[in-house]
């Protein structure tokens, strides 16, 4: 007598969740569960966050410019020592929640970040004492405060790679819409452009499973209902509200299952061009997935297929991947995506971006295997 198994998976989530409109005022008595001496992480315009950062007292703050590259987290590390923090509350864009993540793992013990990153650096796991750390997301794009990494920049390298290790999830996630509603036209949609793309591919990833399916579903619906509204309307709390529930939700999908050509190409680019992360995987995003479709269907992948149309209904409302590809790059039309040559990608670079995005570990979780050509249409296809 034949058998059926069912599916099997780990998922791995953030201590708690505290998600609304407003929610942002417990964040004191968060804290004061943890620790005492809050490290805040948080932009080069603090400011930005003083109402919120002065409800914590006078915190030590460390700020984080742009990407976080090793000298910054370094920086914040060496700030946590000084203040003998034991909490850290990361407010801010991805970039400041990853810095903060890394300063949570690694303040506690004498260790350098370099000896724990990953491809260019020892990939050591992390010390076994870490710091709790609460994340703060300010835009509504990576999901960070929901995974278990810190995407670190090697300029020595020209390489961004991933602190990893299950003890860097949050303690707690809290994410307050509000936060967001400042974000500018071009950060709301570059970073929402990232959420929705970890949403898609997350979904079409051999390697979801059913919790993870569930999440993406609900973050494709929130897309297709705010992406474009917060775009339109920064003030529009609704359509913030989607996003970042559709950001928190494709954190905890990427994390738990895998993503696809776009991250895959995302992280080396970032190394070569220095562009910000959610403009290239916005850039990206119409491309791959026109190869990916194109791919499956030739070499007849009915399953992965079986995904994109399925994303095609939630986002469209039509069952049929051509309306996806065409709101995919409506999308992009309306929110003044740039092309990746605007952002610095040269066609003698193409065969360089080819091997290291067929080498980085997202491109393991994209649906299909996908030729050199294939990837080399995607960048060429994405390069104005
Ligand atoms: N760890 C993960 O799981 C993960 C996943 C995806 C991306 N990332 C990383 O996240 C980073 C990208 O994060 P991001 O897209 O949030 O961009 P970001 O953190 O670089 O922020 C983009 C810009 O928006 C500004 N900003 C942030 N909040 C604002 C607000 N409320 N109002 C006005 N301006 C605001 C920032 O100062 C910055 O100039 C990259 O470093 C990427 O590698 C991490």
């Amino acid at each position: 007598m034949g058998t059926t198994t069912g599916p099997a998976f780990t998922f791995a989530a953030p201590g708690r969740l505290v998600f609304g409109a407003g929610r942002s005022a417990e964040l004191p008595d968060l804290v004061a569960e943890f620790g005492v001496r809050p490290l805040v992480v948080t932009g080069s315009n603090p400011s930005r966050h003083a109402e919120l950062l002065a409800s914590l007292g006078d915190p030590a703050v460390a700020t984080v410019k742009g990407e976080p590259t090793l000298g910054a987290v370094r920086q914040a590390v060496d700030a946590a020592r000084t203040a003998e923090a034991d909490v850290v509350v990361g407010v801010g864009g991805g970039a400041v929640l990853d810095t903060a993540k890394a300063v949570a793992g690694l303040a506690a013990s004498e260790s350098d970040p370099l000896d724990h990153l990953e491809v260019v650096g020892l990939g050591l796991p992390l010390p076994p004492v870490v710091l709790p750390w609460i994340g703060v997301p300010t835009t509504a794009g990576t999901g960070s405060e929901m995974t278990n990494n810190a995407v670190v920049t090697s300029l020595e390298h020209g390489v961004k790679a991933s602190i990893r290790g299950r003890s860097l999830l949050a303690e707690v996630a809290l994410v307050d819409p509000l936060l967001t509603l400042e974000c500018p036209p071009a950060v709301t949609a570059s970073s929402g452009l990232d959420a929705l793309t970890q949403c898609l591919e997350a979904y079409v990833t051999h390697q979801a499973n059913p919790l993870t399916d569930g999440f993406c579903r609900e973050g494709l619906r929130r897309a297709a209902s705010g992406l474009r509204r917060a775009y339109a309307d920064g003030s529009d709390v609704s359509a913030r509200t989607d996003m970042a529930l559709c950001a928190a939700l494709s954190g905890l999908a990427l994390a738990n299952a895998k993503l696809g050509a776009v991250h895959g190409f995302a992280g080396p680019l970032g190394g070569m061009i220095g562009a910000a992360h959610g403009t290239i995987c916005a850039s990206l995003l119409p491309s791959a997935t026109r190869v990916n479709v194109a791919a499956l269907t030739a070499r007849g992948d009915g399953t992965a297929l079986a995904r994109y149309t399925e994303a095609a209904e939630i986002i469209t409302g039509r069952g049929d991947v051509a309306a996806l590809l065409a709101w995919l790059d409506e999308t992009n039309e309306l929110l003044g995506v740039p092309g990746l040559a605007d952002l610095g990608l040269t066609e003698d670079r193409l065969d360089e971006a080819v091997a290291k995005g067929q080498a980085s570990s997202s491109m393991k979780g994209n649906p299909i295997t996908l030729t050199e050509d294939e990837l080399q249409q995607i960048l060429r296809a994405a390069l104005d």
